[in-house]
This record gives structure tokens, C-alpha cells and sequence, in this order.
């Protein structure tokens, strides 16, 4: 599953879409992990896509990443401003790779 702590074992290392991308990144074979209110796991993410469908305010979108070894797309929180907290994403995804800190 998804680290919980990943601010503090993690670092900063780009920006995707208008969030944070916290390393290591070593692309194609290692994405690290995208958002940080609601945070994905890219390197966990096989595309399962319940994320996608159950979340009532639309915070992911597909992006492409080939040469992945568990997927060729993954949940992006695109939109993580606009997360509600209601935990359905979390609970959803079969491989825990989502992290939401209501903070
Ligand atoms: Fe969407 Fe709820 Fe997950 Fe926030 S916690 S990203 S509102 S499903
Ligand atoms: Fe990926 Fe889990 Fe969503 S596998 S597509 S983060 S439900
Ligand atoms: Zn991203």
C-alpha cells in the first residue's frame, strides 16, 4: 500500500498537472507518487479505475504511462482541490494506492 508518512520519507522532486510529485522518479519503470492531499501511488496503481468512477467530484483523470510495469495508464488526482474527503476513492481501490489527508 500506499506510505502514509510520504511527506516525511519522500521529497519533492516535480510538478504534473498543478500538483506535487514526490519521488524518486525514474521514468518509465518508476513514477512515484502524484498529489499530496489526495495522493496516488503511481508505482502501486494498476488501473483498476473504481478511483475514476466512484469519486462524486471528478479529482482523477487518466494519464498515460507506458512502459509501466503494472499499468499504461494511471489515476491522476488532477483535480485534488476539489477532494471532499468523503474516503470512497481509498476504500475503493483494490491495491490501496490512495492516500487522503483530510488534514
Ligand atoms: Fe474523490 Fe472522495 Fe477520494 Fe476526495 S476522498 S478524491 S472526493 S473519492
Ligand atoms: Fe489505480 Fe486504485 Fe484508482 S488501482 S485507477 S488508484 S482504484
Ligand atoms: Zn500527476
Amino acid at each position: 500500500p500506499i506510505d502514509s508518512n510520504f511527506e516525511q520519507n519522500r521529497e519533492v522532486v516535480e510538478e504534473h498537472n498543478g500538483h506535487d510529485v514526490w519521488g524518486p522518479v525514474e521514468e518509465p519503470e518508476t513514477l512515484g507518487i502524484h498529489g499530496t492531499h489526495v495522493a496516488v501511488d503511481f508505482d502501486i496503481c494498476l488501473a483498476d479505475g473504481a478511483c475514476l468512477e466512484d469519486c462524486p467530484v471528478d479529482v482523477f483523470e487518466w494519464v498515460d504511462s507506458p512502459g509501466h510495469p503494472e499499468s499504461e495508464i494511471k489515476a491522476d488526482p488532477a483535480n485534488e482541490a476539489q477532494c471532499i474527503d468523503c474516503m470512497l476513492c481509498v476504500d475503493v481501490c483494490p491495491v490501496d494506492a490512495i492516500d487522503v489527508d483530510p488534514g
